[in-house]
């Protein structure tokens, strides 16, 4: 019997205990944690993403501010402004939200950004330090170590598992690859010249699928125990002409299959968020040469 992995639940949980951290960051220390999201142009999505975001940082109590800049915006001028929150001691979190306009660089602006700043975990001291020496003193990226605290939450040790992880980007499939490395896992990364996938899958014991593919793994692929962990969010059409969103699994499928899966939506998106917000604690304690405290999240 497969069960579901409550995605918006276990992010709710970390909220409350960070909204907590948040009261004793102000009350002991007199920090308030502040978040800043910088959104350039006018694509959909990604400004009803950074409304999220900006709602659950109020709502955990983290000061949230919104920089929305026209989609002529040269990069001096980006690059400007984050010189200026960088600078900024009240601000702990900076954040791009990605695609950026072409004419934008978006790797030469993540790397302006100050790493302890950084609560994307994109920028190369963060990406450097996990897949190095000191896989725990940076900030991670927010989606690979939300898939780490699902997979957690329903299986206590992970050591010596049989790890597939579908995708090799590098916001997702590397670092969540490292992350399960770093437990112990046996992990194998599949990716799109990667031959026998079915085979691959029938022997993985964790599947983290991320390869924004709608419904590709299939039910006869899963092996009986197998837990999933799924990051694609795809649009399609469902029977009746209307648009909803499913991931790389296919759910109903997975479902009679896996022992445990996250839903889309309602999995793996919410733990992003809440990861971010977590790395904005962090950061706030970090700045503010409290690293034991920053431990403790
Ligand atoms: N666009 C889609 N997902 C993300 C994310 O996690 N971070 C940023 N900065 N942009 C995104």
């Amino acid at each position: 019997m497969t069960k579901i992995i409550d995605g918006k639940q276990i992010a709710q949980n970390l909220r409350h205990e960070l909204a907590k951290q948040v009261l004793t960051q102000k009350s002991d220390y007199n920090i308030h944690a502040t978040l800043c999201v910088i959104i350039v142009g006018d694509d959909a999505a990604s400004h009803i993403y950074v409304n999220n975001k900006e709602k659950s940082a109020q709502d955990t109590g983290i000061k949230s501010i919104v920089h929305r800049l026209p989609e002529n915006v040269t990069q001096k001028q980006l690059d400007d402004l984050i010189y200026t929150l960088n600078k900024d001691s009240n601000i702990h979190g900076i954040l791009v939200q990605m695609p950026l306009p072409k004419h934008l660089n978006e790797y030469e602006t993540i790397e302006k950004i100050n790493h302890l700043k950084d609560v994307d975990g994109f920028h190369s001291v963060n990406t450097g330090l996990l897949h190095g020496a000191s896989p725990q003193s940076g900030l991670l990226p927010c989606t690979p170590h939300g898939c780490m605290i699902l997979l957690r939450s329903v299986m206590a040790d992970i050591s010596g598992k049989n790890a597939l992880v579908i995708g090799r980007s590098h916001i997702v499939g590397r670092p969540v690859a490292e992350l399960l490395l770093q437990e112990n896992a046996t992990v194998t990364i599949a990716h799109s010249k990667t031959k026998n996938l079915p085979d691959l899958c029938k022997n993985a014991d964790i599947i983290v699928a991320a390869v924004g593919i709608a419904e590709m793994v299939k039910g006869d692929w899963i092996k009986e125990s197998a837990v999933i962990i799924d990051v694609g969010i795809n649009r399609i059409m469902d029977n009746q002409g209307k648009a909803k969103l499913v991931g790389d699994v296919d759910f109903a499928q997975a479902l009679s299959k896996s022992s445990f899966i996250t839903p889309v939506p309602g999995g793996v998106g919410p733990m992003t968020i809440a990861c971010l917000l977590k790395n904005t604690v962090i950061a706030a304690y970090l700045q503010n040469n409290l690293p034991d405290m920053a431990k403790i999240l």
